[in-house]
C-alpha cells in the first residue's frame, strides 16, 4: 500500500542531480557532514558512474538516484537526498531502497522540504519495486523520520576505517 504521494509546493521543483549543482551541493551537504576538497572532475566522475548503473530488470532505471529540490526563484539547491536501489538474492531477487545523505540548506529548514525529499525518494523506491526502504539516522533525527512515516526497526552497527 502506498504511504507517500509527493506534492511539490509552489516555487520549488525536484529533479535528478546535475553537473551544474556542484557548488550548491557542497554547501548543502556540508550541513550534514564533512564534504572534503572534492574537485569538479571527481564530482563529474561520480555523476557519470551513478548514471551508468541501471537496475537489472529495469535497464532504463537508475540504481543511484540523487535528487535535489530547487528554489525556482534563486535556482539554488534547497535540499538533497539519495535512494540507492540494492538488488538482493533473498525475497525472490527483491529490491531494497537505501536512503542516504539527506540534507536541507540551513536557510530552508522548517519548511517541510526535508519531509518532501523523504516522501519523494520513498515514492521512487516504491515505484521501482522495492519491498522496503531503510535508512540510518542520528538519534536526534528520529522524530523527523517518524513524521515521514518511518519507524524504528533494529539497531545500526558499524566498524570504521
Ligand atoms: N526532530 C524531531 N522532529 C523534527 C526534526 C528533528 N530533528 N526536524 C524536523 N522535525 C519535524 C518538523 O518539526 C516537522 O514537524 P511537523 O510536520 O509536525 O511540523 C517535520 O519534522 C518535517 O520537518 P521539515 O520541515 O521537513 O524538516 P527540515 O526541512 O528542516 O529538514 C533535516 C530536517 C533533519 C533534514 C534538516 O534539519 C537537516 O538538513 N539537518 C542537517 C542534516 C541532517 O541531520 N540530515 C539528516 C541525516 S540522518
Amino acid at each position: 500500500m502506498s504511504k507517500t504521494r509527493t506534492i511539490i509546493p509552489n516555487g520549488f521543483s525536484i529533479r535528478r542531480i546535475e553537473l551544474s549543482d556542484f557548488e550548491d551541493v557542497k554547501i548543502v551537504l556540508a550541513g550534514l557532514t564533512t564534504v572534503g576538497p572534492i574537485t569538479l572532475f571527481t564530482y563529474e566522475t561520480i555523476l557519470n558512474y551513478w548514471n551508468s548503473v541501471k537496475l537489472m530488470n529495469k535497464p532504463t532505471e537508475y540504481a543511484y538516484n540523487t535528487s535535489v529540490i530547487i528554489d525556482d526563484h534563486t535556482h539554488t539547491v534547497a535540499a538533497i537526498g539519495t535512494i540507492f536501489i540494492e538488488q538482493k538474492i533473498i525475497h525472490d531477487g527483491g529490491l531494497v531502497g537505501h536512503i542516504e545523505d539527506i540534507a536541507v540548506n540551513s536557510d530552508y529548514r522548517g519548511q517541510k522540504l526535508g519531509k518532501l525529499i523523504i516522501d519523494y525518494l520513498s515514492e521512487q523506491g516504491e515505484k521501482l519495486g522495492c519491498y522496503k526502504v531503510i535508512l540510518d539516522c542520528d538519534v536526534k533525527n528520529v522524530g523527523f523520520y517518524e513524521k515521514c512515516n518511518y519507524n524504528q526497526a533494529g539497531i545500526e552497527m558499524q566498524t570504521r576505517f
